[in-house]
């Protein structure tokens, strides 16, 4: 599949087979995540790959939906804040270099033939929790990572008009 048929394949699937993702599909989406960019090269993040049964029973308690946590695979992508890059005005760059990395999970998966949906409406104390994050972590986004048992939805994005401004506002 060729870039262009990549992003527009990719969407948020809300519906998953129980078919286990194969380990070298597992291998091949996180070898993506390391390819990453990230500012300085801190690659302040850690992904948390979980594929026992009750821990993703237990991840209902993160994010109640059933389509999420009976998917094969969850994965959380995790921040190190004290690891990643600030600017000089005190900016921190550690949310954006944690998107690059699910960005990379989200079209490796569909070139694999595989699914994803960002989820950052979870509760954040409860992905502690049942994880183990350690304290000075922060998970960032959660996702379900298998075979769609959905279809995607036309794409409703603004125009281009709407969305770039040549040389200045
Ligand atoms: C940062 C971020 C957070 C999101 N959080 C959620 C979420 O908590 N639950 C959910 O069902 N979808 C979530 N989404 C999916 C968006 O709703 C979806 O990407 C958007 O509607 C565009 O649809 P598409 O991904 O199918 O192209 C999130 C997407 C992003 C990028």
């Amino acid at each position: 599949m060729d870039f262009k048929d990549l992003v527009q394949a990719r969407y948020s699937c809300r519906a998953y087979h129980d078919r286990p993702v194969e380990e070298e599909k597992i291998l091949a989406v996180l070898e993506a995540a390391r390819a990453a960019p990230t500012a300085a090269n801190r690659q302040p993040f850690r992904l948390v790959v979980v594929t026992d049964p009750h821990i993703r029973g237990s991840m209902k308690g993160a994010y109640n939906r059933g389509w999420f946590y009976t998917a094969p695979v969850i994965l959380a992508a995790v921040g190190a804040p004290g690891e990643n890059w600030v600017r000089s005005d005190g900016k921190n760059y550690n949310d954006v270099d944690v998107a690059i990395v699910m960005d990379h999970v989200t079209l490796q998966a569909v070139e694999l033939g595989l699914a994803t949906c960002w989820i950052a409406d979870f509760d954040p104390d409860a992905t502690r929790d049942i994880l183990h994050i350690p304290d000075h972590m922060e998970p960032v986004a959660l996702s379900p990572l298998g075979y769609p048992a959905d279809s995607p939805r036309p794409k409703r994005r603004k125009p281009l008009e709407q969305l770039v401004i040549r040389d200045h506002f």
